[in-house]
């Protein structure tokens, strides 16, 4: 059980700034997903809060306690890596103990103790006397999240820990942790991904980070419904929301679902976003938010990817549509969405909420 606050945490090597003051609390027993852009600062952040790296400014606390100072092992703290680099000469029950052998002062049979907990929690008994080189790399990456376990952390952090596995086997092996998560209850968890499934599934709450600043924390379906910016409406979801430019053209209000609106001022120029689902095919232009061409079909068999050019010189919009649907290249499609699908942003990319009237 522990709690993980961090204040201001800063992070530059040399003359650059790679983390630029980073505020997050982190509870007790939360399992919490870091998401962003390749080269944000994921992984620093990682090493940071680990203790592999010296903060060069800011507080982090770990129940109340400031840990700026201490060693990894003094903060209570495991980490797994991408690349989980097992003693390949040494076995599963070897490569898992071999931490603590280090260690003066843990009696053999605490070891073992240990040992064989982690290998129950992850189902890794019948492989305790392999060789890593005679397991499939799923069980190996077990085992180097066991290695973790068997140092009772009260903090676990993962830093894309399935990104070498194969699809399948990446998709059993997040299983595994969310279970593992559960079985563990208490244990804080912090987990690194570039995978949207990942991410939403696994977490709690998700801080999406952006150039070494977060730019928003909270529960994956809130951030999917309700991005606080442009950049958490683009970067949660795939295919991405789609955001088209608006301009008001006269003072007025627009209507977002039954029961909210916004003003709108002349000349204002706004974003609004749309997530490809929340689009269906109408036949009247009338009816319709937008009207294009279609420029790529992408059946996925569930459901069928149409991109759209909207002759506006913009990106093409992207619609989620029902799997059954055929069309073509060059036809002429017109979109519409429900008011209350519907997201905005202002110029500068915060969003704009709809002012919700009270139900008559
Ligand atoms: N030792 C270092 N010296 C200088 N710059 C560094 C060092 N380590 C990392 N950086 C820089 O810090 C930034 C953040 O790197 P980091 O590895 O945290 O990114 P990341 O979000 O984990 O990216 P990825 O998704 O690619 O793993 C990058 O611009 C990187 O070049
Ligand atoms: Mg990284």
């Amino acid at each position: 059980m522990a709690n993980l606050k961090l204040t201001g945490v800063r992070k530059s090597y040399g003359a650059v700034d790679v983390l630029h003051g980073i505020d997050l609390d982190i509870r007790s027993g939360e399992f919490v997903v870091f998401v962003g852009p390749s080269g944000c600062g994921k992984s620093t952040l990682l090493r940071v809060i680990a203790g592999l790296e010296e903060i060069t400014g800011g507080t982090m606390t770990i129940d109340g306690r400031v840990v700026n100072a201490e060693s990894p092992k003094q903060r209570g703290i495991a980490m797994v890596f991408q690349s989980y680099a097992l003693y390949p000469h040494m076995t599963v029950y070897d490569n898992m103990a071999f931490g603590l052998t280090l260690e003066k002062g843990t009696p053999k049979s605490e070891i073992d103790r240990r040992v064989r907990h982690a290998a129950s929690i992850l189902q890794l008994e019948p492989y305790l006397e392999r060789l890593p080189k005679a397991l499939s790399g799923g069980q190996r990456q077990r085992v180097a999240i066991g290695r973790a376990i068997t140092r009772d952390p009260k903090i676990f952090l993962f830093d894309e820990p399935l990104s070498n596995l194969d699809a399948a086997l990446r998709v059993q092996t997040r299983i595994e942790i969310a279970r593992l998560h559960e079985r563990m209850h208490g244990t804080t968890m912090i987990y690194v991904t570039h995978d949207q499934v990942e991410a939403m599934t696994l977490a709690d709450r998700i801080v999406v980070l952006n150039g070494g600043r977060v730019e928003q924390v909270g529960r994956p379906l809130d951030l999917y419904a309700d991005p606080d910016n442009l950049f958490v409406a683009r970067f949660i979801g795939s295919p991405a929301m789609n955001i088209l430019p608006v301009e008001g053209e006269g003072a007025g209000r627009l209507r977002l679902g039954p029961a909210g609106s916004i003003a709108v001022t002349p000349g204002s120029r706004l974003h609004l976003g749309v997530r490809p689902e929340d689009l269906r095919l109408v036949d009247d232009a009338a009816r319709a938010l937008v009207s294009g061409t279609v420029t790529l079909v992408e059946p996925l068999g569930e459901v069928t990817l149409v991109y759209v050019d909207l002759g506006d010189g913009g990106e093409p919009l992207v619609a989620k549509l029902p799997g059954a649907v055929h069309l073509e290249r060059g036809t002429s499609v017109h979109l519409a969405a429900e008011p209350a699908a519907l997201r905005l942003f202002d110029e500068a990319g915060h969003a704009v909420r709809a002012e919700r009237r009270a139900a008559a």
